[in-house]
């Protein structure tokens, strides 16, 4: 303070002063914050040194002494699976073949009305690929009385439903397996109507088509 006041007929003294005055105060926050600073880190080494295990490091918490813990029941690796044939060009066995369930006349029905429900505002009724969306814009699937898709095997039907398949989206979180198989055997059903002969006709009823 004496020296602020020894510079009294400066008119700029009072300023000086208080200038004065905050260096002494920068001095205190500059220590503050290097106290504070010096507790940052030791908060960011306390993160570095995060108790966690390197991947297939041992461990004794276990009785197999392993850190690394078997997969739970029903578990699907990253690269395997429908999501991985959908993301991955479609390699490897369609996954869900082996399930499919007998063809009643039931399923038939079930799969008519899924289709119609599910299928039809853009493949239409018929499964000609003129539905409504289409109509209104959407890119137009091929019909599915096309060659490859009447030689192409189920599980490739039921892997489009489940996955997708180019802009169509996936189906997989709205249409349950059983209906996703009833789907199919009904489109196989839809393709026989338009490539049917007279073969496939029970004989009693040949006569009647003639
Ligand atoms: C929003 C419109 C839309 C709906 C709904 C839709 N699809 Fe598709 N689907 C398409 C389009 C578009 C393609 C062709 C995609 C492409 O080539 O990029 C396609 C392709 C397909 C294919 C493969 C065709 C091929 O050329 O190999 C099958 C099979 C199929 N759809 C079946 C179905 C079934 C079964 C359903 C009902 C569960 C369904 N789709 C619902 C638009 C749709």
């Amino acid at each position: 303070m004496m020296g602020c006041l020894s510079v009294g007929a400066n008119s700029f003294a009072p300023s000086a002063c208080v200038v004065r005055m905050n260096s002494h105060l920068r001095v205190v926050v500059i220590v503050a914050v290097l106290v504070q600073l010096s507790g940052c880190e030791k908060a960011m080494r306390n993160m570095y040194e995060q108790p966690k295990y390197k991947p297939l490091a041992a461990s004794a918490l276990w009785p197999d002494g392993q850190s690394a813990r078997p997969l739970e029941p029903g578990v699907v690796a990253h690269g395997a699976g429908v999501p991985a044939a959908a993301s991955s060009g479609r390699r490897g066995e369609l996954p869900a073949a082996s399930v499919k369930p007998p063809v009643t006349l039931e399923t038939l029905r079930r799969g008519r009305e899924r289709f119609d429900i599910y299928c039809a505002p853009c493949h239409s009724v018929a499964g000609d690929g003129d539905g409504m969306v289409v109509r209104r814009g959407f890119p137009r699937p091929r019909s599915l009385h096309a060659e490859p898709l009447r030689r192409a095997p189920d599980a490739q039907l039921f892997d489009a439903i489940t996955a997708g398949y180019g802009a169509m989206y996936p189906f997989a979180d709205r249409i349950a397996v059983p209906d996703r198989w009833a789907i199919v055997a009904y489109l196989r059903a839809l393709q026989l109507s338009q490539h049917a002969r007279l073969g496939d006709v029970p004989a009693a009823e040949r006569n009647e088509l003639k």
